[in-house]
């Protein structure tokens, strides 16, 4: 891993004095929490160089996109995407440096992608920690690690074990020794700055919590039942209780998970690292990295790139009270999500079950419902998620640590299966999308249903056993 590592280094300085020498860059990113401060650590790498730099936002890199790049014909660095698009990037001779996570679709001299250095790109490395190696070999830029850090969570790239690994952790080591950023033991929901316990507790979907998610006086009843006030003058927050009380929440949440029979590692993930912003105020949105990098999904992922962008660049006025406002919607939007999967239902194939949204969840917030329904579904089947978007079929896929491990790689299936029905699509092993012509669901599900089956190995046990 260490030589990994130093040869990752050596790849980041070597696309940091490309960028260097060049008057002018545009940046390109991605419209999610990782994308946002990937773009926003390149802009103010490049700013402090003294290099002329625009940013651009994408909800995917896709022919029309590169086309329109190419026309600028301006020296380009990708974030956060790039890596899967290698092909077009060529085709159209677009000058570029990458800085990336994604299953790359080829290799390029300039391009800093963990895949390429045998490092897992969905826990070890995020676009935005990615992006960061090359910004701290282009000057003084050591401050940006907290971004860095706020786009792994954003990407979830913690889930696996409750706390960063691999690079992603080196890079904290160092947020760390620099007074950036604490790591602290705690529970792993989103809201303990910001929200009244109750709330906090009533808007955790992943995992779900038996009489507790959407369901305000389940919420109220469990606080109440373990002696715990509510308020205390005002709405009482996780960062207001004590340590007694915070144990004794996270022992009966424990407790209902194993009733509700659910999975060692999905009860372990309630507790974990957290990661405090110490430069931020107590009690915002900003001061922890979850709810940080969910503010700034509830920016760019509507439409808001600007809004996410400022408050990485350091808005904490007009920018940021904007962003809180989103942040509302979001969190409406993913709840409301999450009762309309309710209600449709999960369909099971073989090896797979899915939900079409049609135009009832937005295609750059389903992937995220569809993450969330993951624990009250079948976990041992990837979870596909349909939602109509302007172009076509927007399809997002979820695994879990366990089917990955079993041989499940979502990225290499969705990009075999999208291509077979005229459509493109990559991303991670445990997390991917693809964009399919409207009306090729049913041929889609039927390739990717027999492709993951192959993945487990189930195609080999029929071979094996029609042999006999
Ligand atoms: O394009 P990008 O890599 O930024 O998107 C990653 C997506 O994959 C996020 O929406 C994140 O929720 C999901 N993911 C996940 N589990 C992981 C890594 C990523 O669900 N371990
Ligand atoms: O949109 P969603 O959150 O489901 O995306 C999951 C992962 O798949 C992300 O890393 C995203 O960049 C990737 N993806 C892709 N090609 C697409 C759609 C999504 O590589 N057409
Ligand atoms: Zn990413």
């Amino acid at each position: 891993m260490e030589s990994a590592i130093k040869k990752m280094l050596d790849r980041a300085r070597e696309v940091a004095l490309t960028l260097l020498k060049q008057e002018e860059v545009l940046v390109v990113t991605h419209i999610d929490a990782d994308g946002l401060t990937a773009g926003s650590i390149a802009l103010q790498a490049l700013q402090r160089a003294g290099i002329e730099s625009d940013i651009m936002f994408l909800k995917q890199l896709d022919a029309q996109a590169i086309e329109e790049i190419a026309d600028k014909n301006v020296f380009t660095w990708f974030t956060d995407l790039g890596s899967g698009q290698l092909d077009l990037i060529a085709e159209k001779k677009i000058e570029c440096v990458i800085t990336d996570h994604h299953v790359p679709q080829g290799h390029y001299k300039l391009q800093l992608n963990p895949h390429d250095f045998g490092i897992d790109g969905s826990h070890e490395l995020s676009g935005s920690a990615a992006t960061y190696l090359v910004a701290r070999s282009m000057g003084l830029n050591y401050d940006l690690v907290s971004l860095a850090m706020v786009g792994a969570v954003g990407d979830l790239q913690d889930s696996k074990h409750g706390k960063l690994i691999g690079v992603n952790r080196e890079i904290l080591k160092e947020a760390i020794k620099g007074g950036f950023v604490d790591a602290v033991r705690d529970i792993r929901l989103f809201g303990k700055q910001t929200r009244p316990v109750l709330k906090m507790l009533e808007y955790t979907y992943d995992p779900y919590l038996p009489g507790i998610s959407g369901n305000e006086r389940g919420a109220i009843e469990f606080l109440e039942g373990l002696g715990i006030p509510l308020k205390n003058g005002s709405w009482r927050r996780w960062i207001d209780l004590s340590q007694e009380e915070k144990r004794a929440i996270v022992s009966e949440l424990v407790r209902l998970c194993i009733q509700a029979g659910y999975s060692v590692s999905t009860i372990k993930r309630l507790v974990g690292e957290t990661y405090i912003l110490l430069n931020e105020e107590e009690g915002t949105e900003l001061r922890d990295a979850m709810e940080f990098s969910t503010l700034l999904n509830a920016t760019a992922r509507y439409g808001h790139e600007d809004i996410g962008l400022a408050v990485c660049l350091g808005d904490r006025c007009t920018a940021f009270r904007k962003a809180r406002t989103l942040l509302q919607n979001h969190r409406r939007n993913l709840s409301e999500g999450i009762k309309l999967v309710d209600e449709i239902g999960i369909e099971e194939l073989e090896n797979i079950q899915y939900f079409h949204a049609e135009d009832r969840i937005l295609d750059t917030i389903v992937g995220i419902v569809a993450g969330m329904c993951f624990t009250k579904a079948n976990l041992k089947k990837p979870i596909i998620a349909f939602a109509n978007n302007g172009k076509g079929i927007k399809v997002s896929a979820r695994a879990t640590q366990r089917l990955v491990e079993k041989g499940v790689h979502l990225a290499k299936a969705l990009h075999a299966v999208a291509e077979k029905v005229g459509g493109k699509g990559g991303g991670h092993n445990i997390a991917a999308g693809a964009t399919i012509p409207v009306g090729t669901e049913t041929e889609f599900l039927k390739h990717l249903d027999r492709v993951i089956g192959e993945q487990l190995g189930h195609s080999q046990k029929v071979n094996l056993s029609s042999n006999h």
